[in-house]
């Protein structure tokens, strides 16, 4: 695989805006090619199908001048795609202000995003500037924005609405020119239902949305990244490598990666540290065992097919199904009635049938069947 497949270069010079229009609700501007510095920093490396589509969407989103929601399970890359995004809009020679929401003490978040006013507080003895005005004529990127505290939801709803906010302790409305990318690695949905986001804010947020799978879901991508940074990491450290046993890369893809390209990076670190030969082996990557090798009956659970045949209603093979099934799930109703292939109003009215009794997930003295 070439290099040009496999790196998304950001680079001025490399740039090519994508010529599909997008279909948004709003208008959108065309960005000057020439705005991408030199400078832009951004790589992002992958070769599977579903990166090749985050790059084309980070391609197409950077034009439009809109919010964007990045999703993705921590490590997956969401703050680089937010920085990819603003190195490549017409905002790129703007400033890039980064706020995490989960860092940053609730009650300290309002004066950071919105700044104060002299006076204000006790302590406040000048006038702040916020985030927010920090990012004017670029792009604010709101890490964990389900962290956001609920009673500055409105505000930066109103901010993302009029284009203008006050700062704490002012009166006189402030015009801010910003672009905000948010992310999460929670289901902003749950939080919305639990209370803990406004709705009206999710969608205003949610203009374009980005989703980053996990690297165990992205086919091919293990050993470019591996391959990647095991040079860049080599060159940092003063010890270039020339790659990995064949051990050790069966090791890489067959790990899932729980923390996906951060752990990854962290992995390598470590590895080039610690290797002796001029290869990294598999004890030098020092992966979680336990992760490394799931425990056979997690294995089993999930290779068992899912269209058994159905045994006799009310048969002790039917009983014998649904015991088993109870006990390979670890008594999960709904993970017993896909092991069952019946949906769970059915497990439900098998367990009856079978008299099979379950008391807070726990089972308790199966009976006989009376009638065989
Ligand atoms: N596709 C990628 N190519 C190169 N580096 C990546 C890629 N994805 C993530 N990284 C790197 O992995 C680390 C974690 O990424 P980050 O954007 O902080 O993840 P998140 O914000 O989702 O937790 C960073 O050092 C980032 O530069
Ligand atoms: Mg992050």
């Amino acid at each position: 695989m070439s290099s040009r497949q496999t790196v998304m270069q950001l680079r001025g010079g490399a740039l090519r805006w994508s010529p599909t229009p997008i279909s948004v609700p709003l208008s959108v501007p065309q960005p000057a090619p020439e705005a991408v510095p030199d400078s832009a920093t951004v790589f992002m490396v992958g070769n599977s199908a579903e990166m090749l589509e985050v790059f084309e969407q980070v391609r197409r989103f950077a034009a439009c001048d809109v919010p964007v929601l990045i999703t993705g399970e921590s490590g997956t890359g969401k703050e680089l795609v937010a920085r990819a995004i603003h190195e490549r809009s017409r905002r790129a020679a703007g400033p890039y202000v980064a706020l995490n929401c989960a860092a940053v003490p609730p009650t300290l978040i309002a004066s950071e995003l919105f700044g104060y006013e002299k006076g204000s507080f006790t302590g406040a003895t000048a006038r702040k500037h916020g985030h927010i005005e920090h990012a004017h004529g670029g792009t604010l990127f709101l890490d964990e924005i389900g962290d956001m505290p609920i009673d500055l939801q409105g505000l930066l709803l109103r901010f993302l609405q009029e284009g203008e906010i006050l700062r704490v302790g002012g009166r006189q409305p402030v015009k801010v020119d910003v672009r905000v990318v948010a992310a999460t690695n929670v289901r902003l949905r749950d939080a919305i239902a639990a209370g803990k986001l406004r709705e009206d804010l999710y969608y205003r947020l949610n203009v374009l949305s980005l989703h980053l799978p996990p690297l165990r879901e992205r086919e091919g991508d293990v050993e470019v990244l591996a391959g990647y940074f095991l040079r860049q990491i080599g060159q940092e450290l003063g010890r270039e490598l020339g790659g990995f046993t064949p051990p050790a890369r069966a090791a890489m893809l067959a790990y899932p990666w729980p923390g996906n390209v951060r752990e990854l990076i962290a992995t390598l670190r470590r590895a080039v540290v610690l290797a002796n030969g001029p290869l990294v082996d598999v004890a030098d990557l020092r992966l979680e065992p336990q992760v490394l090798a799931p425990p056979p009956r997690v294995a089993i659970r999930q290779s068992r097919p899912r269209a058994m045949p159905r045994p006799k209603p009310g048969s002790d093979a039917e009983r014998e199904a649904i015991l088993q099934a109870l006990q390979e799930s670890a008594f999960n109703m709904t993970r017993t009635a896909q092991l069952l292939g019946v949906a769970r109003a059915t497990l439900y009215r098998m367990l009856q049938r079978n008299r099979i009794e379950l008391a807070q997930h726990y089972l308790v003295q199966p009976r006989e069947p009376e009638n065989k």
